[in-house]
């Protein structure tokens, strides 16, 4: 790995200026998956932390409203748009891509590309889309949706406790100066992939306990790194938007690296483990709920199958956002849900 991946670039950064989220109107409650398991709400609320998910609908389906109420929020057309980056492990098709009928749903009429990267997903999307940026592209949509309920046994108590479907959107657009990417780290251990697969049309198969242990570890390494590369330490982050599988490797991660857990954002009680959408649902929740702030230092970190993981920090608005004395670019959006720091 060349030394300096993961440190801020200078030439030319990006910001997120827009976000939405999308969830399947139907709910299935813990209570439901005790009539069809051998499990009970209070198992899966203790070990896990969830009381519901969403299920139904299709993965493009899903990346289209959550990837429409983002161009809203952010005020721009699909013209605007120049790359449809789709984080997924549930494409609707093997072959095309779901980014190219998301790309054409929308009337967009940039690239389009998926990226698998499991629930890591997001978070690769989101530095390969600062990349696309500093090679000049103005505007990206960066979507994590998933339909993780295809995939799942529904007679598998290990696996159908856990996961859920949705999708959420953010549009990164180019400013002059670094932006906001901070730092990040990204990385995979492939000699574990036997602890979390599909096959081509087969369910999922876990080895929960030790993807679990793996999953804090990697979570906290992963971190440090990045907040390494920012040169930053745990207690400037303002805000930390984790993978949300279970709220015990949330707290277990968080402890470990001493960020308090009221500094995290946790929505897996009720959408369960989504994947690469996960990352999104919780940031578009955490805004909409006027936790981000302008120069806000806001980490996002996923782990999953792979092993792969991914963190990066950004500052919220871009660098410079939220003191008085900058002359960075301004907070993304007209009507900021957080106003300003
Ligand atoms: N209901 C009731 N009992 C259950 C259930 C259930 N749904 N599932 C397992 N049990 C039982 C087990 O059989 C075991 O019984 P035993 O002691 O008699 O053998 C007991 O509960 C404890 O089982 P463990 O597997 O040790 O439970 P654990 O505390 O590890 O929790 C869990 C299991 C929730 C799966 C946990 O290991 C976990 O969250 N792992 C991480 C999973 C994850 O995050 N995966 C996604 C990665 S992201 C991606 O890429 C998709």
């Amino acid at each position: 790995m060349a030394t300096d991946a993961g440190r801020t670039s200078t030439v030319r950064g990006a910001i997120i200026t827009g976000w939405g989220a999308a969830l399947p109107e139907k709910v299935l409650t813990n209570a439901d998956l005790e009539a069809t398991l051998d499990t009970s709400d209070e198992w899966i609320q203790a070990r896990t932390g969830i009381r519901q998910r969403h299920i139904g609908d299709s993965t493009s389906a899903l990346a289209i409203e959550a990837g429409r109420a983002a161009l809203d929020k952010a005020g721009v057309q699909p013209e605007d748009i120049d790359f449809v980056l789709l984080a997924t492990s549930t494409p609707d098709q093997q072959i095309p891509a779901t980014a190219s009928v998301v790309q054409h749903a929308m009337g967009i009429t940039g690239g389009a590309l998926d990226i698998n990267a499991a629930c890591s997903g997001f978070v690769y999307g989101l530095v390969a889309a600062h990349g696309l940026i500093a090679t000049g592209l103005e505007r990206i949509l960066l979507i994590g949706a998933e339909t993780m309920s295809r995939m799942v046994d529904w007679e598998d108590r290990n696996t159908a406790i856990l996961f859920g479907d949705g999708a959420g959107a953010v549009v990164l657009e180019a400013v002059d100066g670094p932006g906001q990417l901070l730092g990040s780290d990204l990385g995979s251990d492939g000699s574990g992939r036997h602890l979390l697969y599909a096959d081509p049309g087969g369910f999922m198969i876990m080895d929960g306990k030790e993807v679990f242990r793996r999953a804090v570890r990697v979570t906290v390494d992963s971190t440090r790194r990045t907040l390494e590369r920012a040169g930053l330490e745990a207690k400037d982050i303002d805000l930390a938007v984790p993978h949300q599988a279970n709220v015990r490797i949330v707290a277990s991660a968080c402890q470990k690296l001493g960020i308090p857990v009221e500094k995290t954002v946790t929505i897996l009680d009720r959408t369960g483990n989504t994947s690469a959408a996960s990352i999104p649902l919780a940031l578009t929740d955490a805004i909409e709920a006027g936790r981000v702030h302008a120069g806000d230092a806001i980490l996002f970190v996923g782990f999953g199958a792979g092993m792969a993981w991914a963190s990066a920090l950004i500052r919220w608005g871009g660098v410079g956002a939220g003191s008085e004395a900058s002359d960075g670019p301004a907070p993304p959006s007209p009507g900021d849900e957080g106003g300003t720091a």
